[in-house]
């Protein structure tokens, strides 16, 4: 399939899901706290986006080829969880980091966006994780840019994931959005600079690297969707959805509670 560059219209329409992705983040982030769980974020995620933004949750029964329809509206993963972690009903303890990766639709358009929370007082390792993982992102989204290629941004990330002693997650990668949650280009956050499709305006990827203290690979948990990094160590993800403008890319999903770009990236 090939990359779908999206009109102005379609723009416009991206914008506004992406703001209320990230607005949804902002919204749970006092309830992120020691004690809570994580289904009773996923209850008021839902509720807020249902009842307050008139969006809906896309994870919620997201059923790709060979997976069970996905069963809650948001995706929390804890320490070693590295994706699509299924909230539950057990309370989020000291010192835990905990991805929310919120996908809202508004008037048929997606807005996909992650972040990382700190739990009370985690481990230096773990903010260590939490940040260089940030930096990863925000490295890739300055890779980014018309005239480039897609490669540009895999390179950049897993040079800056290595030379922290960390690993980069293979099996899972960004994505084309827009009318659809997942379609190309596959945004892969590995390989090499100058490989791979031209980056042209009007394209609207996420660039969501996973990053794991230790070794990268994987598992999936028995529920079908939990992914976690075999060797147990943590793992971390930060993810924006970001445009391809006429000079670099702006991510979309930007919002009064987004962490700022780190300096000097
Ligand atoms: N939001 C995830 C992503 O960044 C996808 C979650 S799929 C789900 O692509 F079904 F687990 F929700
Ligand atoms: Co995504
Ligand atoms: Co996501």
């Amino acid at each position: 399939m090939s990359i779908i560059i999206k009109t102005p219209e379609e723009i416009e329409g991206m914008r506004l899901a992406c703001r209320l992705g990230a607005e949804v983040l902002d919204y749970v982030t006092p309830f992120v706290q020691v004690g809570v769980t994580t289904a009773e974020l996923n209850r008021l995620c839902h509720d807020y986006m249902l009842n307050v933004q008139g969006t809906l949750p896309a994870p919620l029964n997201y059923a790709p080829a060979g997976h069970t329809p996905y069963p809650a509206s948001i995706c929390a993963s804890i320490n070693h969880q590295i994706c699509h972690g299924i909230p539950n009903e057990r309370p989020m303890k000291n010192g835990d980091i905990v991805n929310l990766d919120i996908t809202v639709i508004k008037d048929g358009f997606h807005g996909d966006t992650s972040r990382m929370f700190l739990l009370g007082e985690p481990s230096i390792q773990a903010k260590r994780l939490v940040a260089v993982t940030f930096e990863c992102m925000w490295l890739g989204i300055r890779a980014a840019r018309p005239g480039g290629r897609l490669g540009d941004i895999g390179a950049t990330i897993q040079k800056h994931a290595e030379k922290n002693g960390y690993s980069v997650v293979r099996e899972f990668c960004g994505h084309g959005i827009g009318r659809s949650f997942h379609e190309a280009p596959q945004v892969l956050h590995y390989g090499k600079a100058d490989t791979g499709e031209e980056l042209k305006p009007g394209m609207i990827f996420t660039i969501e690297p996973m990053i794991n203290a230790g070794k990268a690979a994987i598992s999936t948990l028995s529920d079908g969707w939990t992914v976690v990094t075999r060797d147990r160590s943590l793992s971390a993800q930060w993810e924006h959805t970001v445009l391809i403008t006429e000079s670099g890319a702006e991510a979309l999903t930007l919002s009064a509670g987004s962490q700022p770009p780190p300096k000097g990236i």
